[in-house]
């Protein structure tokens, strides 16, 4: 895992863009995958810049989201079809037809998460997937337990999920306790990985996820299993990982190392 630690948020979302950057100038058809939440946030206002500013052509672009809440109509202002239309999708020109998020009201969640994987694979998989972490370690909606194989499923939600979650809610109580979320196996697929963590909060699920060992109770852990997974964090967020020294060391020396 190649683990890129920036100063502050903002350089941190800077870095993990360029990245994405990177992709959709080799691939300009590039399928990404799409993660909600506080952390992407930064950067997804750094695609939009670079989207407004200098060009950057998202109208070949396929997305696919990793989650959604059970019950929330994408009309409700915590459902992640509105997160994503406010923060990214009404701001870049991606064809609205080329955008896909899991519904959290199906009818038949079993045929739904079916008909996901398949249209993932139809798409030709995901070429770079953003993820954000959870203070459980989770990715996606795959909480602490959840196979390492796992598929696209609804999911009972962490009890502390919901606390962390409740603060985008006017109550504890309003946050749904059930998703549907991409699997752990399903993400692992993605040709590419980007995992982005800040704050300090962030700090000992970053230093499992990258240093401790593999296992379903902190479901990130299985990017080690990944050839291709990089992982974005801020100062605060790495600030519990005991091999800091040697990546920055490995930073610095990135630009003379042999061409791959
Ligand atoms: P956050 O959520 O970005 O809002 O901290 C991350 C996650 O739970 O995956």
């Amino acid at each position: 895992m190649e683990v890129i630690i920036s100063k502050t948020y903002e350089e941190m979302s800077r870095a993990a863009a360029l990245d994405v950057a990177e992709v959709l100038n080799a691939t300009p058809d590039a399928v990404i995958g799409m993660a909600t939440g506080s952390t992407p946030l930064g950067l997804y206002q750094e695609l939009v810049r670079m989207h407004k500013k200098e060009g950057l052509d998202f109208s070949q672009v396929t997305t696919f989201n990793l989650d959604e809440y059970v019950g929330l109509p994408v009309t409700h202002s915590q459902s992640y079809h509105y997160f994503m239309h406010e923060n990214f999708f009404k701001h870049v020109n991606i064809p609205p037809q080329n955008i896909h998020i899991p519904s959290g009201t199906t009818s038949n969640y079993r045929a739904f998460c079916d008909w996901y994987e398949q249209r993932i694979k139809e798409c030709g998989g995901i070429d770079v997937q953003i993820l954000g972490i959870g203070s459980d370690g989770h990715i996606a909606f795959n909480e602490p337990a959840s196979s390492l194989s796992s598929r696209t499923r609804l999911k009972t939600l962490a009890k502390s999920t919901i606390d962390d979650n409740a603060r985008f809610f006017k109550s504890r109580d309003e946050v749904p306790i059930y998703a549907i979320t991409m699997g752990v196996g399903t993400i692992l697929e993605a040709r590419k990985i980007l995992l982005l963590a800040n704050g300090r909060k962030k700090a000992e699920a970053v230093a499992a996820a990258v240093e401790g060992p593999v296992t379903s109770m902190i479901t990130a852990s299985a990017l080690q299993m990944h050839a291709d997974s990089a992982v974005y964090v801020d100062d605060d967020a790495a600030s519990k990982l005991q091999m800091r020294e040697y990546y920055d060391w490995v930073q610095q020396k990135k630009p003379d190392a042999p061409k791959l």
